[in-house]
């Protein structure tokens, strides 16, 4: 009987694999875990964020009932700095290790850590600690002027030239442009806020070290710690079988991590170490506050002729992490004249990280605001002006897009929102008795793939097993690495069995800049490979095997079964038959992908995600409420490996997009230097009663440049414009310009439009 190989699940809606462990309280996430012995550990917070410790009374806290140690700077032991290597490898972005001086440079920072036999034993002593400063006022302003820094800078990321785009003469085109617009845009500092806190459970066995930690790169964090503590890697282990999210948070070690690594040491017990949400948003990363200056000038045409984009965010006092805000703008619209530069201003703040979308997210909602009210000064509709200046290629690095179908998405969002019926005139639409807005805007983000590796096993009881050191932050990993497994096995998903999570597994990507599904493509389709070859050897090796005596090369294999290449694939033995012939439990292959991100190798083509939101608000101006009443996203993103998990992803970043257009920012106190908003209360986020219908598409057209299935990545994309595309809406309805988010209760009573 000929058989069907069956279809590919690639491309099939497919609930996550791990959603049922997560509902039903079995996933172990990281401080889930117990160990006897274990002793909880508690970090005592500067509360000044700038002067110098000079005394600290540790007497009273120590005394206390199940204290074991009130450990500092004189009694910690030694924790050196970790030193970036190439690429994703020893990376830290805050690099000074806590209690390695005693100055206070940001609020919260640590100054002692408490250990005790209880959680509430510990608290309990860390709160008693006495600690005495020689204060000085901090550094917190909301006003951005650029630091006089050197035209080359290092960032966290490697150099980088403050002028980091420059085409044609921007600031003569500019100047002689017939239409011209020059505003500043604003982002405030915002806070990751992932459900599940950050914390460490370490322990140590002779000179050996593990780590429970959730984390959304484990083998970077086994560099870093091996670096800290002075050990060979291989005798690190970190562990992250589950996470409650990060939005870049969890991408990098945190100080908190090394000081339950060094407690654990001085005790010689496992030491826990779970941060408070207010310690969260001291020190554990957030978005650089933005001040993005857009100059556009214009044909009365609506040709782009100069576009400018000067942008100062603000950074920590030691460290360097640099909000690219300019990422996206050297190639998003064609003009033949172009500069970005940027500058960065030192503030007494805890370390600026990587936070969804880092720096074209903040940037897009600068250049897609400015496009709007470009657009809306041409008297030209916005999707339009758009499309007038899509380039032919990437302008910025001369080198053609990989797969870029911009002008789809917004023609398809257009037409599926409904786009053509829009009236421009502010507050002229009403619908049920609201007035309604209507906006839009684009997203680009960067598609990458990085180093990973994959082992792939074929079992005697026709299941398979796939393996990478790679982490599922909540975004789909472990169905997507099921989903390829099975395709290249024929094994069901359900049959695929799914580890991840662990640095003894093969190294696989962070999970971060959207690129964790890229990388492991080739990866585990090379592996797949590699233990279907071992197969074949076995195959041909095994007395009675009907290919008993042929050559490896004589064979194929879909869809589970091996067969003779030249009789088709009808028919065929299933690999569990052979296996067990041969009396093997399994054979198993490995697998590498290579990245093709910071490679030394200049690009030959310039590989990004698109898409566009098209965002309608409703305003009530009696009680000045404006609501986010409907989003349709269309979203361009190669190949969509699982199209339920992905338009989970969009959904997701939309609803963090309105947080950023309407309620998310970080407060500093301009006397201590505090986040005051530092708990989900004060914090505002968006929650259920703020979203409404949201739509995602995806054009799904395959970017083969990036790997053979032709997925990029869609964790960023979606909060890419969004913010850009609800403030248009909220002009079209309020005739008030926001430049500065969020858009406050303030800023819509100055509305004129009633109802
Ligand atoms: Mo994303 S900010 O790279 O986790």
């Amino acid at each position: 009987m000929p058989q069907e190989a069956p279809a590919s699940p690639i491309g099939r809606e497919t609930p996550r694999i791990d959603g049922p462990l997560k509902v039903t309280g079995v996933a172990h996430y990281a401080s889930d875990f117990h160990f006897p012995g274990l002793l909880y550990a508690v970090p005592v917070e500067a509360t000044i964020a700038k002067g110098k410790i000079t005394k600290l009374d540790t007497a009273a806290a120590e005394k206390m009932p199940g204290v074991r140690a009130i450990l500092h700077r004189q009694n910690i032991g030694k924790i050196s700095r970790s030193t970036p290597g190439k690429g994703v490898s020893g990376l830290c972005i805050e690099r000074r290790p806590a209690f390695e001086d005693d100055i206070i440079r940001y609020y919260g920072q640590y100054v002692a850590l408490a250990v005790a036999d209880t959680f509430e034993s510990a608290q309990a002593a860390a709160h008693a600690v006495v600690v005495s400063y020689a204060k000085e006022k901090p550094n917190v302003e909301d006003k951005l002027t650029a630091d006089d820094d050197p035209n080359e800078v290092m960032t966290f990321y490697g150099p980088v030239k403050r002028l980091q785009s420059e085409r044609g003469d921007a600031a003569a085109a500019f100047a002689s442009a017939p239409v011209k617009l020059d505003q500043t845009y604003v982002t405030p500092v915002e806070t990751h806020v992932p459900i599940e806190l950050q914390g460490t459970t370490a322990m140590w066995d002779g000179d050996k070290l593990t780590i429970y930690e959730e984390s959304q790169g484990i083998m970077n964090m086994r560099t870093v710690l091996a670096q800290m503590f002075g050990l060979p890697e291989e005798n690190v282990r970190v562990i992250t079988k589950f996470v409650g999210s990060g939005f870049g948070s969890k991408l990098w070690p945190w100080t908190h991590c090394p000081l339950a690594v060094a407690a654990a040491r001085q005790l010689g017990k496992p030491v826990k170490l779970v941060l408070s949400r207010k310690m969260t948003f001291q020190t554990a990363g957030h978005r650089a506050r933005t001040q993005q200056r857009v100059r556009l000038g214009a044909t009365p045409e609506g040709k782009l002729v100069s576009l400018q984009h000067d942008y100062v965010c603000h950074r920590s006092i030691l460290d360097d992490y640099q909000e690219n805000c300019g990422e996206a703008t050297p190639f998003h619209y064609s003009t033949p004249n172009l500069r970005v530069h940027f500058g960065w201003a030192r503030r007494n703040v805890g370390a600026t990280s990587d936070m969804r979308g880092p720096g074209a997210v903040p940037g897009l909602y600068a250049t897609e605001s400015a496009m709007n009210e470009m657009a809306d000064q041409l008297k030209m509709d916005p999707v339009q002006f758009r499309i007038l200046n899509e380039p032919k290629i990437d302008e910025g690095e001369n080198i053609p897009f990989s797969s870029r179908h911009y002008v789809e998405c917004l023609q398809s969002g257009a037409e599926k929102f409904g786009w053509s019926k829009r009236n421009p005139e502010i507050g002229s639409m009403k619908r049920d008795g609201l007035t309604i807005g209507w906006g839009v805007a684009g997203a680009a983000w960067i598609a990458a793939r990085d180093d990973a590796a994959a082992n792939v096993e074929l079992r005697d009881d026709g299941t398979t097993r796939v393996a990478c050191g790679v982490q599922d932050i909540g975004t789909g990993t472990y169905t997507v690495l099921a989903l390829l497994a099975a395709d290249k096995t024929g094994v069901p998903v359900e049959k695929v069995e799914v580890v991840i999570g662990d640095t003894t597994l093969p190294p696989g990507p962070v999970s971060g800049g959207s690129w964790a599904t890229a990388s492991v493509v080739p990866a585990v389709f090379e592996a797949a490979d590699d233990a279907v070859n071992a197969l074949f050897n076995v195959a041909v090796a095994t007395p009675g095997s009907p290919f008993q005596n042929r050559k490896p090369d004589d064979l194929a294999f879909e869809g589970g079964r091996v067969f003779v290449k030249a009789d088709g694939p009808g028919g065929g033995v299933p690999f569990a038959d052979l296996l067990k012939r041969a009396n093997l439990r399994l054979v198993s292959g490995d697998g590498r992908s290579e990245k093709l991100f910071a490679s030394k190798e200049k690009p030959k083509f310039s590989l990004h995600s698109y898409g566009c939101h098209f965002a309608e608000v409703t305003w009530q101006p009696e009680i000045a409420r404006l609501r986010v009443n409907r989003v349709v996203t269309v979203i361009d993103a190669g190949r969509i490996i699982n199209p339920l998990a992905g338009r989970n992803q969009i959904e997701g970043a939309v609803v963090m997009g309105i947080g950023m257009a309407l309620f998310e920012q970080t407060h500093y106190d301009p006397q201590n230097g505090a986040p005051i908003t530092s708990s989900m209360a004060d914090y505002v986020v968006a929650v259920n009663a703020d979203v409404p219908k949201l739509e995602v598409h995806f054009l799904d057209y395959p970017d083969l440049k990036l790997n053979a299935v032709g997925a990029r990545g869609i964790g960023e994309i979606g909060l890419a414009g969004i913010a850009a595309a609800i403030t248009a809406a909220t002009y079209h309805a309020t005739g008030v310009r926001v430049r500065e988010l969020p858009i406050t209760i303030e800023d819509l009573l100055k509305s004129k439009v009633l109802t």
